[in-house]
């Protein structure tokens, strides 16, 4: 199923499952009642593993569920927008004093914004929350939901967010940013007819990231904190380390670095994040049942509608109906996320052998690292795989590069990395359809905690092409590193170095 392209709207899917499209649709409806969705949802799914408790608990039955739209198919004076420009001014009128005003909301990102862990899309998911609320009560509009921009369908950043009259333009409101360099006017790297690169959000890589079955693998790895000092220091996995961080870089300015939310368009960004966390829950997917995850409190990050502190635990954000929201893409509730939740191990508990090297060199733009990892013996089957499309999992194995003890970057915008494995011929032109690429990824911003950044690269797809063609890994994997500006930039001080690769079998 072909969900991340738009293709399958919410009336598509309510039709398939025997209900009425204009049941939903009809009345250019915003919001639905609690009770409505309910009965929607137990046509849908028939199936018992759904569990209310936490919806009931936490609103009225009759607390309207909003629905959050593309902005791609908004006209400029839209409803959406014209409440998201009431807000964005509003916040801009408050002083500093107050923690709703449009510089500390994005103080709190650079203040308490986990990356490259699995607190990653919870975190953003109640700052949104916050946010949305914060919009609602300064615009005075209680029916407004963010909009989300859908990178996939429309790769560039949307008209209304251009021009110097627009409210929705960072370079009106020029914002002091010093974590940005160098600091703008312009504060986007890019204009109005740049779009993101496909290797980051076409619907073939979405649909793949999407396709995950490992909560991990998906959200993140696991760390003890937001922002660990003790191990485990988590990992950035594909959703946040391909389309997430490079959509940051490829816009870059504020974008490019921790106080993003300084960009109007940050909030629209990360709503698509949020959404496609909702579609991988909607296919059934399971987040993970570990306590460290659903019991970790956001204590102090966050404010409510009139600025009061507003802590909110992990397990309070799985389901976005409790949150008062859901997609016009997905009908939230078909799968209740922490239903059916199977009881997990951590990626690293099932670890099955492990296999690493060292390496000294810097890499720099369009030059390949390679790094040579070991093995004994080839890690997947090498005799014929069946061709069913299923080349994720091999006999159920999965073989993963880790790319750790990183010495980052100065400047994370403007370029990204792709990887490759055992590719004899690679150059800064190979392209990424060539059988030995394995993904696409982008530094975002300052790590904070003492684990420094980390990717988990899923190298199962790659290897088991790689012995299909006859060209399989028997003693060593070479994890290969080519950094390259994204198209039109010229980026600098891009200059990092992987201190360590694990090739890690489950
Ligand atoms: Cu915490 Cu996309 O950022």
């Amino acid at each position: 199923m072909r969900i991340a392209s738009g293709d399958h709207g919410f009336a598509t899917r309510l039709a398939s499952a025997g209900l009425d499209p204009r049941f939903i649709k009809g009345v250019g409806l915003q919001t639905m009642t609690r009770r409505t969705l309910l009965a929607a949802s137990s046509a849908i799914t028939a199936a018992p593993m759904v569990n209310f408790g936490l919806v009931r608990r936490a609103h009225a039955q009759s607390e309207p569920v909003r629905i959050r739209r593309g902005v791609g198919a908004m006209q400029p004076d839209d409803p959406v927008l014209v409440t998201y420009r009431r807000a964005v001014e509003a916040m801009h009128a408050l002083p500093p004093s107050d923690p709703r005003s449009w510089q500390r909301q994005a103080q709190i990102h650079l203040d308490h914004c986990p990356h490259g862990n699995w607190f990653f899309l919870p975190w953003h998911r109640a700052y949104l929350f916050y946010f949305e609320e914060i919009c609602r009560q300064l615009s005075g509009n209680d029916t407004f939901a963010l909009p989300y921009w859908n990178w996939t369908s429309d790769p560039q950043v949307p008209a209304v967010f251009w021009g110097e009259d627009s409210l929705l333009d960072p370079d009106h409101w020029n914002d002091p940013d010093n974590e940005t360099l160098p600091s703008g006017p312009p504060w986007r790297g890019i204009g109005p007819n740049d779009s993101a690169p496909a290797f980051a959000i076409s619907a073939p890589v979405i649909d793949g990231i999407i396709g995950e079955t490992e909560f991990e693998q998906f959200a993140s790895l696991k760390a003890s904190a937001p922002r660990p000092t003790s191990p485990p220091f988590g990992g950035t996995a594909s959703l946040e380390g391909t389309p997430h961080n490079i959509v940051h870089g490829f816009i870059g300015g504020h974008m490019g670095a921790f106080l993003s939310p300084l960009d109007p368009i940050f909030w629209l960004h990360h709503c698509n994040i949020d959404r496609l966390w909702v579609e991988w829950n909607a296919l059934g997917n399971a987040n993970t049942g570990d306590p460290e995850w659903l019991d970790l409190e956001f204590a102090r990050d966050f404010v409510d509608r009139n600025g009061s502190p507003a802590p909110i635990m992990v397990r309070a954000t799985e389901e976005t109906t409790a949150l008062g929201y859901i997609y016009d893409t997905t009908p939230a509730l078909v799968a209740q996320p922490s239903a059916a939740r199977a009881p997990t191990t951590a990626l690293a508990g099932r670890t099955e052998q492990r296999f690493a090297a060292t390496n000294d060199r810097v890499s720099l733009l369009a030059r390949p690292t390679g790094i040579s990892v070991p093995i004994p013996e080839p890690l997947l089957p090498t005799a014929a795989v069946a061709l069913d499309g299923r080349t994720r999992t091999t006999a159920g194995r999965r073989v993963f590069a880790r790319l750790t003890d990183i010495a980052p970057p100065a400047r994370t915008a403007g370029f990204y990395v792709n990887v490759f494995i055992n590719c004899p011929y690679l150059s800064a032109t190979t392209p990424t359809n060539d059988p030995h690429y394995a993904t696409s990824v982008a530094f975002f911003g300052h790590q904070h905690g003492s684990g420094g950044p980390a990717f988990n690269i899923d190298i199962t797809e790659v290897l088991t092409r790689l012995n299909r063609l006859g060209r399989p890994a028997t003693d060593r994997i070479e994890v290969q590193i080519m950094p390259l500006p994204l198209p039109g930039r010229e980026p600098s001080d891009t200059e990092f170095t992987v201190g360590k690769v694990e090739v890690v079998l489950v």
